[in-house]
Parts: structure tokens; sequence; C-alpha cells
């Protein structure tokens, strides 16, 4: 266990963020060049990749696959090159393939192996072997697939059929990794595939299929998608192209460095390179209401995404009543938008996100537990949360539960907090942020690991 120590806030030390940063490379996206990059006709390159234990998961699954995968140069961990072997060309694994603690891994790799013509066990860490899989087994059964769970948990036993069938699915949770777990699987189906969602979620599966598909030229592309259906005609597609892709900073990374500026008195950073696809940009909505000095600059387009510089400076930050598609579209980012609550002046109410409960922890409970040890008042409620601020918070010794971002989001509270935090169980932090701590104190923060 190795944990992390945070100065705050003291009679003699007001810590102040100042300079221009850059996060890892997006998760999602990482995972799925991997995937896609692996399934695709031939050898691509992936810049930008993110080296966390999330993706390395992946990353591991896809090599007991038959991909290889080396670095570009040696020594560069961000810039892959995949030697993809068709949507037909996968190997059948020797050994369970181990997805860690990642629900994304689990989730789209199921969608691909239900199609392939050998079986293959999908495990992991006790922590993802408590997450709901029905979600996508339920789905992908329909669409012919043979899965063994457990009481709707992994490990996962596919048997794969080599074939599934074009359905219509029309989700109940707008959850981008079952979409994407449909999709995937629907690249073998015998028919077109389509998903419905109750709301808009991240589309990154969507552009990379759609960049990647070659099909008969004159016609209309295999994959047609808005933000809350998709569909895929899979007898229109010829191969995947090579992968070529470079990914945008991590939106999701950068929340916990955003909410450090603007709650930091006397704060000024520029985070450059940050994708703000529109699926993802939700916090950043909230935020400028919530009276963030916050702009995007140079906005332009990179990989097939849109990424920005976010220019901050630390604000007067007002509550917010955060509800409905914004939930989905800041799903990952509600235990930093708790710690920035804690510092609004009034009462900030979360709702319509119970899906929450459900993450690498339950993040209703977790996040208001620790928050309360540090003398938030922070009430969970079955879908949400409700903050009341402003708070001088309190350092003290507080648990990441093993999630990563709690764990981060609770070292920003460190930092607006008087004296100092230790935040446990912070190995965690490099499964979606390796270089988290490096990028604060370049800032000017003081965090220090301890083993
Ligand atoms: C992800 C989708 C989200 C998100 C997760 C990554 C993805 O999960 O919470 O961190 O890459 O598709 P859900 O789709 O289950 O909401």
């Amino acid at each position: 266990m190795s944990w992390l120590t945070v100065r705050g806030f003291s009679e003699l030390n007001h810590v102040v963020l100042y300079g221009v940063a850059a996060v890892p490379g997006d998760k999602s996206i990482s995972h799925r060049a991997l995937m896609l990059g692996g399934l695709a006709e031939g050898t691509g390159r992936i810049e930008g990749f993110l080296p966390s234990g999330d993706c390395l998961a992946t990353m591991g699954c896809m090599r007991q696959l038959g991909v290889e995968i080396e670095h570009a140069t040696a020594g560069s961990a961000t810039t892959l090159i995949v030697h993809g072997r068709g949507l037909r060309g996968l190997k059948a694994p020797l050994a369970p393939l181990d997805c860690r603690r990642s629900g994304t891994t689990m989730r789209l790799l199921a969608g691909i192996l239900a199609g392939q013509t050998f079986d293959s066990v999908l495990t992991g860490d006790p922590q993802l072997l408590r997450r709901p899989m029905r979600r996508i087994t339920q789905p992908l059964s329909t669409m012919g697939a043979r899965i063994e769970e457990t009481d709707g948990h992994g490990p996962l036993v596919i048997h794969g059929q080599g074939k599934l069938h074009g359905s219509e699915h029309v989700l109940t949770v707008a959850s981008a990794q079952v979409k994407s777990a449909i999709l995937l699987g629907g690249l073998y189906a015998d028919g077109p595939v389509t998903v419905q969602l109750p709301g808009p979620a991240r589309d990154h599966t969507e552009r990379m299929v759609a960049a990647q598909v070659e099909y008969p030229a004159g016609g209309p592309s295999p994959l047609t998608y808005d933000m809350c259906t998709a569909r895929l005609d899979p007898a229109r597609i010829r191969r995947l192209r090579p992968i070529d892709r470079v990914v945008p900073g991590d939106i999701s990374s950068a929340a916990f460095l955003v909410a450090a500026a603007l709650a930091l008195p006397g704060s000024e950073v520029t985070i450059v390179g940050v994708g703000v696809n529109e699926t993802r940009t939700g916090l950043l909505d909230v935020l400028v209401e919530m009276g963030a000095l916050l702009t995007l600059e140079d906005r332009r387009e990179q990989g097939g995404e849109p990424i920005a510089d976010i220019r901050l400076r630390a604000s007067a930050i007002r509550p917010a009543e955060i509800q409905g598609d914004t939930v989905v579209r800041m799903i990952d980012e509600f235990p930093i938008l708790a710690v920035l609550a804690t510092q609004a002046e009034g009462t900030t109410v979360v709702r319509d996100a119970a899906e929450l409960r459900v993450k690498e922890t339950d993040r209703i409970a977790m996040v208001a537990v620790e928050l309360s040890k540090m003398g938030a008042s922070i009430e969970p409620r079955p879908d949400g949360f409700v903050v009341k601020g402003p708070t001088q918070l309190t350092g003290g010794e507080v648990d990441s539960h093993g999630d990563h971002r709690l764990a981060m989001a609770l070292a920003i509270a460190g930092l607006v907090a008087k004296g100092e935090t230790t935040v446990l169980g912070a190995e965690c932090i490099p499964d979606s942020f390796p270089g988290f701590v490096e990028a604060l104190n370049s800032l000017g923060a003081e965090l220090r690991h301890g083993i």
C-alpha cells in the first residue's frame, strides 16, 4: 500500500498553482486504439497512448490474442506500433485474459470476443469482479453470444460463436461501454445492429470505427451515428484500415488540475492539448455556470477529435444543480466536482447520477464518507449528493478505497485544506493518470509519495 502526503494551507503557506501543464493521453481512446488497431488489417501507429494501469491491461489482453505491439522508440511508452491481424485474425488465448481493474477492458473486449471462433475467459481484480456485467452480457446474448457469468459478474467465460446476429437495442442506461460492446460485437453480426441510448454518451468508438472502416465506394458509411443512436451495417465493411491516431490529453485527468487551479486563490494555469469532445465536456459547462474563469483557447482538431488549451484563473465559485444529460457528459468527474462544491458559496445538488454507485467504488457513498472526514458537509442521496459550502476543509487521513479518481480528488481536497493530508491507497492513481503528482508539483504544489 502506498500513500500520498499533500501539503495544504497554513499560516506560512498558501498553495498557488502557476504555469503550463499537459495531461497524458485519453484513457477511453487509448483502450479503443489498441483494440481497433489489433482488429485492423496492417501495421498502424498510436501517438500519445496513455500507459496507465487500465490501458496496459488492454495491451496485455491484445497481446495474448496474438496482436504484436511495439514501442516506436526504446524508452517511449506513448508511441506504439500495432500490427493489426484483421477482423478474423485474432488467436485463441492460452490463458484467461486479465483486465485488472479496468471495466472498459472487460466490457469492450467481451463484445469483440463474443464474435470470435474460439473460447476465452475475461477476469480481473476483485474490485472489477464486483462490477455489473449483465448490462453487456444481456444485449450480447440477444445477438446470439454465449457468455457465462456469475450472478451478473465476471469472470466472463465467452464461447465464441463466430457470427452474431443483427439486432436492435434500446438501452436504459446511457453507457458508452455498453454501446461500444454492442457495436464491436456488431462487427461480427450477420445484419445491421442499432443502439439507442437515453442520453449522449461518449462517441469515441463511433468516431474511430468510422475513420478506419473501408467500404465499397459510392455507398454510405457502414456506421452512422448521432448523439444518442448508432447503426452499424457489417455487411458493408470490407476491412478496418490500420490505426493511425494521435490521442488527445484526457479531459477526465485535466479535471483535477482544473479544479485545483480554480480553488486555490491566485492560481493561473493553462492545460494544453486537452480533448474537448462535446460528449465529455459536461464538467466545463457546469464550471462556467459556477462562475469559473475558464476559457478554451486555440480550438483545433487532432486525430479526429476536437482539442483545445484550457486557460484557468482562480475563481469565486457558485453552487450548481447538475442533472439529466449533463451527468453522462461528466460521469467520471463527480468526485472532483464534490471537492469543488465544498468551496462554493451555497448548496450544490447532483441528481440522476445513480450510475456513480457502480464505478470503481460506490462513488456516492465513498466521496461522502471521505470528504466528511475532512469536515465537508456532504449528504449522499440514492442518485447523487448534496454539498453545502463553503467549508474550510481540514487535512487528515483519508482513503482511496482503491479508486483512482477518488484518490486524486482527495489529494486536491488536501491542497485546499488546512494542514497536511495523507491519502492512503495512492497506488491506484496510475490506473488513469500516471504523472499526477509530478504535474501538480510542476505547477507549485507539494505532494509526496510514500511507500
Ligand atoms: C468509459 C465510459 C464510462 C466511464 C468510464 C470509461 C468508456 O463508463 O465511466 O470511465 O471508455 O467507454 P460507462 O459507459 O459505463 O458510463
